[in-house]
């Protein structure tokens, strides 16, 4: 099976097992985990924040987030396609009691200073104001899009300066970084806080991490206690966290063969490929004449899988499990099939 589905089914390697088994470990609720207290200053460190919080997932780590930036009753300022709008279950209004305000921020998914300035709600008898402005690098929805450091910034200070915080969902931030080639911090120095995933391209089991002000950190730490993420003898698998964060610099071969899939899916008939900027490849198969459910179910009878991403959409991710060799038998495999 050459599972191109999700950079989120990668299996931990030898090292993070053995990272794991051999873990010093503690009560990470007491803050006795030493494990989890490296990883929690590494993760600090690499996007240069004061602290930094290990959560059991990124979606912990975006509600936990603005939870802690707002006030209940405030609006939300997100891309339409945003994952925290789309795909986290309206977490914001079941866990802090907020308003989205969706903005269409266009092909690559970072809204405007204008945008922004537009979607702002100043709090008065009637309106709720708004309390956070959510940006996401790289963009998922939109096609994992590595979003420039100056469009960061500058959706960051329309914000300030309207005094609303703003917290950025970096699920896959150091593949932006990666396909930039630029820090990691050059893309996080412009906001208040930020998620980063672990348990991605980085290959980790479990585990995401929130970075912010050191006051910031202690208020999610509460929140997480809340939200039943906190979690004792964590060490078993932040260690298997600290080892991910050696794997940054693995990240360009995934974006290597996502560009080699997309290359060979562009050769296909029908097969209209969003050229990719890292380790995300979206095909639209409506001119295949053929839904993605019944392509989907084509490629996995050839023992190939990618999801469905859209009414027309048909995306496949590339990660550490699968090498260039993977990618060119899953490109002869659709090509049979399609070809
Ligand atoms: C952009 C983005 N944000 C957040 C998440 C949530 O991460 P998790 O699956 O760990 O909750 C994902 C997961 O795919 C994502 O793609």
């Amino acid at each position: 099976m050459i599972d191109l589905r999700s950079d989120t089914v990668t299996k931990p390697d030898e090292e993070m097992r053995e990272a794991a088994r051999t873990a010093e470990v503690g009560d990470a609720v007491y803050d006795e985990d030493p494990t989890v207290n490296e990883l929690e200053r590494r993760a600090a460190d690499i996007v240069d924040m004061e602290a930094a919080l290990y959560v059991p997932s990124g979606t912990m780590g975006n509600q936990i987030a603005a939870r802690v930036h707002t006030e209940r009753g405030q609006e939300v300022l997100a891309d339409r396609k945003s994952h925290v709008v789309t795909y986290e279950l309206g977490g914001f209004a079941q866990h802090a009691a907020l308003q989205v305000r969706m903005l269409d921020a266009g092909p690559r998914g970072v809204p405007t200073p204008e945008q922004v300035a537009a979607g702002y709600i100043e709090e008065d008898l009637h309106r709720a104001g708004t309390g956070l402005l959510c940006l996401e690098n790289t963009h998922n929805a939109r096609g994992g899009l590595a979003i420039e450091p100056a469009a960061i910034a500058d959706a960051a200070a329309a914000a300030h300066e309207r005094d609303v915080p703003v917290h950025l969902d970096g699920a896959r931030l150091f593949n932006a970084a990666t396909a930039l080639d630029v820090p990691g911090t050059d893309l996080t120095e412009p906001v208040d806080s930020v998620m980063f995933c672990l348990s991605k391209g980085l290959g980790a089991p479990v585990g995401s991490m929130l970075a912010g002000s050191a006051e910031f950190i202690d208020a999610a730490r509460r929140t997480r206690k809340l939200f039943g993420g906190g979690l004792r003898q964590a060490g078993l698998i932040a260690a298997p966290g600290l080892c991910a964060l050696e794997n940054v610099d693995d990240l360009e071969t995934d974006h290597e063969n996502a560009r080699r899939l997309a290359d060979g899916l562009a050769a296909i008939d029908g097969f209209d490929v969003k050229a990719p900027e890292t380790n995300i490849v979206l095909v639209d198969v409506s001119e295949t004449g053929r839904e993605p459910e019944a392509v989907l179910e084509r490629l996995r009878e050839r023992d190939v899988v990618a999801t469905q991403f859209g009414p027309t959409t048909v995306r496949f991710c590339t990660h550490r499990n699968v090498d260039r060799e993977d990618v060119d038998l899953a490109l002869d495999r659709i090509a049979e099939t399609f070809g």
